[in-house]
């Protein structure tokens, strides 16, 4: 079937590769001219692992192109896949792009007697497309609901795992309005085989808020705990974890006799703080739904309480060994919000290099693929980028490792470690890896 996706970032064009991967014809519609030419040369212009090839593949079969023009991608399209960004604004959900974006729909389905749907895959708080999306498509259309379709079909990808988390979707959710919206729908997702949920649109919009937020819940719950571990002493919260993990409730027992390890283990982990582009946001979109709703939302406000004061941790342990911290040199390996992948939005390190900025820290910083995005993020603080990061090494008093990318392992064997103070923001090493001293983490402090 034709599809158009309006917005390519992440998750547009994530989706809209993956539909033609399946056998659907889809057209991508961007504002930036320069995207939407580098995306019809087959080139994506985000870090996405295995999305090169797959949009080479797509495109050589002509199964999928990108456009400036909504009007082209509509003509043919069964339905529109709403996917432009959805950011914070004062810790409210800022609907300026939906609402641009139904405008312009709006404007093309005055002129057209066909029947299309639309669909919202853009994070939007429970009762938006029922209420927004819908009241700005009628008023721009003079059509009503029925004339158009409406839906929503949350998305559930991760960001470094996005094509694989797309064609081997756990659920989706079949949000509609209308019954010819979710007959689209069905037919679009044809080619998985998960579980699909025929939900109204309000229940999809929630599905997606309450998964992301208890995902962060037990971040923060992990984060509150470790902090405990290390005021206490002598507790290593990687050892208590490691036996929480262990209730058979968390990780049964599998057939073959061994544990299942499920990936939800990775969120009850310590570290420095969740970042992304979408757990801060959608945590404080949902706490403050809530309290417009004039519920007192405390839990969702103490894990972003949590959340907000865990990078600071880091500055906590630099202290304890750099004193004083201030105009000390300090290379922060990781600026990416997590491994594999470019997106620096709402990253932990971003606030570990602005405090250690406000410190007059002299800050070098590597990434092996975020130092664009970090550069433009950053542009307001001294620090300097480096791509030679165990050159590095030799020249600091500390080193910060703030994301688990594989290639930092080497530092336990970097010329010039010897002495250096290393705090590892993300429990990617163990003790012994490093002097005794000098290796300093969240969730662990040896009483002296
Ligand atoms: N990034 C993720 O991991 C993820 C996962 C699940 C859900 N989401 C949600 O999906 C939505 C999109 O997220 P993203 O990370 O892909 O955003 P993004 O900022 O990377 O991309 C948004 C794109 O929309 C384009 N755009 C904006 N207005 C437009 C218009 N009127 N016409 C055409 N293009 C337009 C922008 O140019 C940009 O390319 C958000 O609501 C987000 O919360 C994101």
């Amino acid at each position: 079937m034709k599809i158009a996706v309006l917005g390519t970032g992440y998750v547009g064009l994530v989706s809209g590769v993956c539909l033609a991967a399946k056998g659907h014809d889809v057209t991508c519609v961007d504002l930036r001219a320069e995207v939407v030419d580098k995306l019809n040369r087959a080139e994506p212009h985000i870090h996405e692992v295995d999305l090169p090839e797959l949009l080479k593949k797509v495109v050589a079969e002509k199964r999928f192109r990108a456009t400036l023009s909504l009007e082209e991608a509509m003509r043919e399209a069964a339905f529109v896949l709403l996917a432009v960004g959805t950011p914070s604004s004062d810790g409210k959900i800022d609907l300026n792009y939906i609402g641009k974006a139904c405008e312009q729909i709006g404007a093309i389905l005055k002129k057209s007697d066909r029947f299309i749907s639309i669909v919202v895959k853009s994070t939007v708080v429970p009762g938006t497309t029922d209420t927004f999306v819908r009241g700005v498509l009628e008023k721009t259309s003079g059509k009503k609901l029925g004339q158009f379709g409406l839906g929503m079909n949350p998305e559930f990808l991760r960001e470094g795992n996005a094509i694989d988390d797309f064609m081997k979707a756990d659920r989706i959710a079949l949000g509609h309005e209308d019954k010819q919206t979710l007959a689209l729908l069905h037919e679009a997702y044809l080619p998985w085989s998960c579980e699909k949920l025929e939900v109204n649109t309000r229940t999809a919009e929630m599905i997606k808020y309450a998964n992301n937020a208890l995902l962060a819940i037990q971040i923060s719950a992990a984060n509150e705990l470790a902090n405990l571990c290390f005021e206490m002493g002598n507790i290593d919260i990687q050892q208590v974890m490691g036996g929480v993990h262990l209730d058979k409730r968390w990780n049964p027992v599998g057939s073959a006799g061994g544990r299942v390890n499920p990936q939800i283990l990775t969120y009850l982990m310590a570290g420095c703080g969740f970042g992304g582009s979408c757990f801060p946001k959608d945590v404080q979109a949902l706490r403050t739904l809530g309290q417009e709703q004039k519920l007192p939302m405390q839990m969702l406000q103490a894990v972003l309480d949590i959340n907000d004061r865990q990078p600071l941790q880091i500055i906590r342990l630099l202290r304890a060994r750099l004193q004083p911290l201030e105009g000390r040199k300090v290379l922060v390996l990781g600026i990416a919000f997590k491994p594999d992948t470019d997106d620096v939005r709402e990253s932990a390190s971003l606030r570990i290099i602005r405090e250690l900025a406000q410190l007059n820290c002299q800050i070098t910083a590597h990434d092996p693929i975020a130092a664009d995005n970090a550069r433009k993020e950053l542009s307001d603080v001294k620090f300097s980028l480096v791509t030679d990061w165990p050159a590095e090494v030799a020249k600091v008093d500390a080193i910060v490792v703030a994301t688990k990318w594989p290639e930092y392992a080497a530092l336990k064997k970097a010329n010039g470690i010897e002495g250096k103070v290393v705090v590892d923001a993300r429990r990617m090493f163990r003790p012994g890896d490093f002097e005794k001293l000098n290796y300093l983490t969240i969730g662990r402090r040896e009483l002296e």
